[in-house]
């Protein structure tokens, strides 16, 4: 028997409860009964996005809110900032070009965040740039972009919108869409939101809607007015992912009872101890100046190889947590700590680091990463 745990940035575990709630009869999309859980569930969501704005539910993975985010907008030749500094920031300038428009990357070394003045640089240089893309938690490098800092960059230009991919930090982090101005805010399920893969959001300011009326490339599925239509009327366009509807009902009740300030110290604690037990255990941090919230990247022993020692973990331990992607291919791993986990999460996690290091020749000292966890972990103890 082995006991498996998952501590991966995406999917993250789901609990017992919504799983059951999910596995209830199928029910039709276009009833009552549906229409009564869609309408209560869109009215949580705009708790979660901090938002007054519809937040859209589409069936898809958050890379189709991503890609959604940029047909509705803008139109082929339109010229927009990316900021790459790692996979998810590429994807956006990816998904820009394959529809034509003229992207303008801003590289950022993996590991860092960009420098607001290098976005406020961008624009000053290039009056046509009509949006700056960035990542809220750029999970492949857990950085935490500056994202309040570039909203009141763009804030105050009616023509660039800021769209922000918060995959991994809505739910995690403050990601505060009004307050700030972030003018759209995209997120999936199978993140914070503690259900599996299938569904994607994304909510749009005033501004951005303006930016839809005009925007020409070509789209059908992913159509943000016509979803807008139908929220209205409490169902979507197309059939939706009715189950996992039903299990977003109830997470949502999970977090508003929690409370999202609660919500957010949770994870900063959670994220904290993990960084004071890396650095216990004498590893380096990824991303040690603006680390996010929802995953800690830990750069291995030269000696150990990153990508057994994933291997081992999964399939020797029964324990999951991701690897590295492009040149940080088996140089580092990725402890995730957002969504359905707490205090003993980080102590499996950081236990069986310890020991596999060990397994893997590296010489540890037993206890030392875990006791530091720990010492952060009594917070929520006291
Ligand atoms: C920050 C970020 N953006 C985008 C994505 C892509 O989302 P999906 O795989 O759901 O399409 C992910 C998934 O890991 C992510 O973490």
């Amino acid at each position: 028997m082995k006991k498996r745990f998952l501590l991966a940035p995406g999917p993250t575990p789901v609990p017992a409860e919504i799983n059951l709630a999910m596995a209830q009869p199928m029910i039709h999309h276009r009833t009552p009964q549906f229409s009564a859980i869609f309408a209560e569930t869109k009215e949580d969501l705009k708790y979660l996005f901090q938002t007054k704005q519809d937040v859209l539910i589409l069936a898809a993975s958050g890379t189709g809110a991503m890609e959604g985010s940029i047909t509705n907008l803008y139109s082929p030749g339109d010229e927009v900032l990316v900021v790459n500094g790692g996979k998810f920031g590429e994807r956006w300038g990816k998904i820009a070009e394959a529809y034509g428009l003229k992207a303008h990357w801003l590289n950022v070394e993996w590991g860092k965040a960009v420098d607001p003045a290098d976005v406020k640089k961008a624009l000053d240089s290039n009056p046509n740039i009509k949006g700056v893309f960035v990542q809220a938690s750029e999970t492949s490098t857990t950085v935490a972009h500056p994202i309040k800092e570039l909203a009141a960059i763009t804030n105050g230009m009616d023509n660039c919108l800021l769209i922000v991919d918060g995959i991994t930090s809505v739910g995690v982090f403050p990601t505060l869409m009004d307050e700030w101005g972030i003018d759209v805010l995209v997120s999936g399920s199978q993140k914070a939101f503690m259900l599996p893969p299938g569904l994607a959001f994304t909510a749009l300011s005033e501004k951005a809607w303006k930016f839809q009326e005009t925007a020409k490339c070509p789209r059908f599925y992913f159509d943000f007015k016509k979803e807008r239509k139908n929220l209205k009327d409490n169902t979507t366009a197309y059939t939706p992912a009715v189950s996992l509807i039903i299990g977003l009902r109830d997470v949502l009740k999970m977090l508003k009872q929690e409370g999202l300030e609660n919500v957010f110290a949770r994870h900063n604690r959670l994220a904290r101890a993990a960084r004071a037990a890396v650095k216990a255990m004498g590893l380096k941090l990824l991303a040690p100046d603006a680390p996010s919230d929802a995953t800690t990247g830990v750069y291995l022993p030269e000696s150990v190889d990153g990508g057994k020692f994933v291997k081992y973990l999964r399939d020797d331990m029964g324990i999951t947590m991701a690897g590295g992607q492009d040149h940080l291919k088996g140089k580092i791993i990725r402890i995730a700590h957002l969504g359905y986990v707490d205090t003993f999460d980080i102590i499996v996690a950081i236990s069986s680091i310890e020991m596999a290091l060990r397994k893997f020749g590296h010489k540890v000292e037993f206890g030392k990463g875990v006791a530091a966890a720990q010492e952060v972990l009594m917070e929520a103890y006291k």
